[in-house]
């Protein structure tokens, strides 16, 4: 008699089952797992939101004002850090202390201008910032590279090399 009733309910169970594979359309259950099903505006999407008021760019490409000046004390600890990542991310094109000599600079022609002293006391915190942010001619964009204070860790080691 169980196996009676078991057997029955399977037989009205099974088109149940099965139905529900059909049923998938139509009881759409949205799990929100896309990137693009997300609350923001893109750029062909109509007036943009407006920043919040008081923000400031923190990262991305940016045009850095005439007047920007280093925020950031260009003490032993930043200029050592800026020594390492100009190791890292400079030295291959502007050569060991930004005197030429890089091993990627080699193929640039006319080759990467030395960092001299003489140079670098004549570009102010804004045009370094600038030029590390966007790139300059022929040099690539070092945002993705170096974070806003790296930047400026590196300007300061600079700024270091330019009172020797
Ligand atoms: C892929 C090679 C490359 C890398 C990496 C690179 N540079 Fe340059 N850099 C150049 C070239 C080439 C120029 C000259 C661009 C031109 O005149 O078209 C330049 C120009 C500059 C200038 C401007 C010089 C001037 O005339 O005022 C500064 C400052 C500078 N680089 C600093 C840096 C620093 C700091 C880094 C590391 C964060 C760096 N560069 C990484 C190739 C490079």
């Amino acid at each position: 008699m169980i196996r009676r009733t078991a057997i029955f309910l399977l037989i009205l169970l099974l088109p149940l089952v099965v139905g529900l594979l059909f049923t998938y359309e139509v009881i759409n259950v949205e799990f929100g797992s896309l990137m693009e099903d997300q609350i923001s505006v893109k750029s062909q999407e109509g007036p943009p939101i407006p920043f919040p008021e008081g923000s400031v760019p923190y990262k991305g490409g940016a045009y850095v004002a005439r007047t920007l000046t280093n925020p950031y004390p260009g003490d032993p600890m930043s200029v050592s850090r800026g020594e390492e990542l100009f190791a890292i991310h400079c030295a291959l094109c502007h050569g060991d202390k930004g005197i030429g000599g890089g091993p990627v600079g080699a193929y640039f022609d006319p080759p990467p201008p030395e960092l001299t002293p003489d140079l670098l006391r004549s570009r102010n915190d804004a045009f370094l910032f600038q030029v590390l942010t966007d790139g300059f001619g022929r040099m690539p964009r070092m945002v993705e590279n170096l974070s806003v204070e790296q930047r400026w860790d590196v300007i300061n080691y600079l700024r270091s090399l330019a009172q020797e």
